[in-house]
């Protein structure tokens, strides 16, 4: 019998189920009423006298030998039922992923897009390497005004000639106008980019929103009015704005806008350098010779137009100081714009 239970000893030492089916089967065989160990009890008493003790100590071994595998095991598959291979998403990252944020740039742009889309303006684009038909010649620059100069603009190589990178998005009013007969009201956001060393207040690119309205009788007073709308929903009801007599080769008037200064509420504080007053686009009437380069009837048709400075405003609403934050994609800059759209 010491024989039998000895072998029975080394089976269950040797036995690593993998599966609980297994691990069943196992505890039947061993521990159940019909099972082996109660075999071993029942047939006990006819183990001689003097053997009884070693006998029913290396039973009683067996039994809790055979108990605690069926503990441990039943621990362990039972815990590693996730990590099976049915179960276990293999794809799934060892570590949660960041959820990303959306871009200032991107929220002040879509910003200004749903401000001007409640009063009926459309959204449309056009190319960033363009030529100088669309950034210049259209828009009423004469051929020596300083912006076609190497100095402030980058011009590429292309098959079609010498092309430049857009110095600003009223290219695109020049694409709109040839292609679409008024009455037009049309924003066009985009990148533009200017030969300009990078520092905390100039960079070689950033992003413009430009807009055109075109109609017959359209005034000064409306575009005022229009600017007025927008300054108030992006600034706050309380925003005042000023008009500036300015100069663009394209309008005729043209003006400066300025905001009233939202962060020391125009008593004056370093963001707007104590004048009580910031600016944010220029604008004006569209010239008449640019509607009649568009093929515009400019006795029929009048216009407004402005373009302002993305990066611009969202320094504004998010008090950044320097403009190459804007571009070189720092974790802890963009985090702090989860919240914000
Ligand atoms: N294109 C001008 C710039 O880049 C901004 C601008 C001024 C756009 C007046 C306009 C405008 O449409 O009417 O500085």
């Amino acid at each position: 019998m010491k024989e039998t239970i000895e072998k029975l000893l080394s089976e269950v030492a040797a036995f690593t189920p993998s599966t609980k089916e297994e691990l069943e089967a196992f505890r039947i065989d061993f521990l159940a009423n019909k099972g082996k160990i109660k075999a071993l009890f029942a047939d006990f008493k006819n183990v001689p006298n003097e053997q009884k003790k070693d006998v029913g100590q290396l039973i009683n071994t067996l039994k809790e030998k055979a108990q605690s595998k069926v503990d441990d095991f039943k621990a362990k598959l039972s815990s590693s039922v996730e990590t099976s291979e049915e179960s276990i998403d293999l794809t799934r990252t060892a570590t949660p992923s960041k959820i990303g944020s959306r871009h200032p740039i991107s929220i002040v742009r879509n910003e200004i897009i749903n401000i001007f889309s409640r009063i009926g303006f459309t959204v449309s684009e056009g190319p960033e390497v363009e030529d100088d038909w669309h950034n210049f010649t259209a828009l009423n620059f004469p051929p020596e005004h300083p912006a076609r100069d190497m100095q402030d603009t980058f011009f590429v190589e292309s098959e079609e000639g010498e092309m430049a990178l857009r110095t600003h998005t009223s290219s695109v009013q020049v694409r709109i106008m040839e292609n679409q007969k008024p009455p037009i009201r049309t924003l066009s956001p985009g990148r533009v980019y200017r030969n300009e060393a990078i520092s905390a207040r100039a960079h070689c690119f950033f992003h413009q929103v430009e807009g055109l309205y075109i109609a017959e009788n359209v005034s000064f007073a409306d575009l005022k009015q229009t600017l007025m709308y927008f300054a108030k929903e992006m600034f706050g009801e309380k925003t005042q704005i000023r008009l500036r007599p300015s100069y663009f080769p394209f309008t005729e008037p043209s003006a400066e806008m300025d905001v009233s200064c939202s962060v020391c509420d125009s008593k004056g504080c370093n963001v707007c350098k104590y004048t009580g007053f910031l600016e944010i686009m220029g604008c004006g009437m569209v010239d008449p010779n640019v509607l009649e380069n568009c093929g515009i009837d400019s006795k029929k048709y009048t216009g407004f137009a402005f373009g302002m400075g993305v990066e611009r405003i969202a320094m504004l609403k998010y008090k950044v100081n320097d403009l190459r934050l804007y571009s070189e994609g720092d974790v802890r800059f963009l985090d702090q714009f989860k919240s914000a759209f």
